[in-house]
């Protein structure tokens, strides 16, 4: 077989075998199939598509690619959640300690944040102290123990993965729909938990731009963990702006405190309880989606998920005092207003021109080299909906770049937004839920 002759077949149009995949990944993952080749076949399925045979088999290939976990002695439902990217997403960081109060067991396996989208690792480690990097003897003692650990993937999980990932973010075949339902699910089945939740982000901050393509990308996922006994389920959701307030780092964790204790975003809220009874339903400890949701807002009142949160920070071997006093935060050297030049709604704020600015203000990174400004990004304070008038202001940027990078900034997040006399609706974050 040669690596050539499979990439002219799909550019022809034609699906590929379980051999033929096998023989691509294996060979990848060895070493012996070159980038070049692979990019040529990862833009060949982005033009060409796959069928869904040839995804289930790409997904299972590279799941095998290296170790799997075994979480079987693991005590109950084990349960985890898998975003396809977004900008403000601090969402794990809240519902996780929300469904662990309630008696789940949330084992998370988390990535770091790549170009414009943040990662879940990135954001815990702005805590002083906090690992992520935990040995699997200890993730399971920590899970058993608190129902909760949120870890960075080990080297040996999914390699295929980690090769081709890097690979597609630099040669533009990221947004495919078979190679991001592969890329996710072999991850979320390496993983080993019992329960999956999708949340399958859509709009100008994701990689879906509209619904219906988010549908396809979440209906096939959801086959594809149920079809392999994991109970599966999606919920479609809105990044079409940011979620919540906060984008950037520690700027994000605080918001996740505060989420905590019940004064978060309603956006992001909503998207944790909802997500959150799914999940409780999934690990069936709630009988229906409404039980769920009550049972999440009990632990938010009687504060029982702030402490897991303070629980699973110092098992992890963070600083506690960062979470009960978020105000020790570091906090950046310029904190810079964006003024409103005229009245009306906001219209639009685009979540990706923000989750790029956010970036270049030293919150994210452009290589996986890059070092990350923990306290630098954008906090919103008008979105889609709100009413603005002259002199307003919009947003902070928080950043310790130069007064060039300020101003060049400072213009591009003042046009990620646009305004209408109009009134307009706030945005509903939850679009769909698909199980
Ligand atoms: N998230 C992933 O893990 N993989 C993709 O391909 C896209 C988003």
């Amino acid at each position: 077989m040669r690596m050539v002759d499979l990439i002219i077949k799909k550019r022809e149009g034609h699906a590929l075998t379980r051999e033929e995949i096998a023989f691509w990944i294996n060979g990848y993952v060895k070493g012996e199939i070159p980038d070049y080749q692979v990019s040529a076949m990862n833009m060949a399925i982005l033009f060409k598509g796959m069928t869904e045979e040839e995804v289930i088999n790409l997904t299972d290939l590279m799941e095998h690619s290296g170790e799997t976990l075994d979480l079987s002695n693991l005590k109950g439902v084990k349960v985890d959640k898998h975003s396809t990217g977004g900008v403000g997403d601090k969402t794990s960081l809240v519902l996780g300690p929300m469904v662990a109060a309630c008696g789940a067991t949330f084992a998370k396996l988390s990535g770091r944040g790549l170009g414009h989208t943040g990662g879940t690792l990135d954001k815990l480690e702005s805590i002083p102290g906090l690992s992520i990097q935990v040995s699997g003897d200890r993730f399971i003692n920590q899970v058993n123990e608190l129902g909760i650990a949120i870890v960075g993937q080990t080297q040996s999980l999914v390699p295929a993965d980690k090769k081709m990932y890097a690979l597609r973010d630099v040669t533009g075949t990221v947004e495919s729909i078979p190679l991001i339902a592969a890329s996710v699910m072999s991850k979320k089945l390496a993983a080993g938990t019992d329960a999956i939740l999708l949340d399958v982000t859509l709009g100008k901050g994701a990689f879906m731009k509209d619904i219906n393509q988010a549908r396809i990308l979440a209906r096939l996922m959801v086959k594809i963990g149920n079809g392999l006994k994991r109970d599966t389920r999606a919920v479609l959701s809105d990044m079409n702006e940011p979620l919540g307030l906060a984008v950037g780092n520690a700027l994000e964790v605080k918001e996740a405190i505060a989420a905590l204790h019940g004064n978060g975003p309603e956006d992001l809220m909503e998207l944790c309880y909802k997500g959150g009874a799914v999940m409780l339903e999934q690990a069936k400890i709630a009988k229906s989606f409404e039980e769920g949701k009550a049972m999440l807002e009990k632990v938010i009142k009687d504060g029982s998920a702030f402490e897991k949160f303070v629980k699973m920070v110092k098992a992890q071997g963070g600083d506690t005092e960062y979470i009960l006093h978020p105000e020790k935060f570091e906090v950046a050297s310029k904190i810079v207003p964006i003024i409103a030049k005229e009245d009306g709604y906001v219209k639009e704020l685009d979540a990706l021109e923000i989750g790029l600015s956010s970036c270049r203000l030293g919150g994210g990174r452009e290589t996986l080299e890059d070092t990350i400004d923990m306290s630098a990004g954008i906090m919103l304070v008008k979105k889609i909906g709100d009413q603005v008038k002259k002199g307003d202001v919009l947003c902070y940027l928080h950043t310790n770049k130069s007064d060039d990078v300020v101003k060049q900034e400072a213009e591009t997040v003042y046009n990620a937004y646009s305004f209408t006399k109009d009134f307009v609706n706030k945005t509903q974050v939850v679009l769909e839920i698909i199980q």
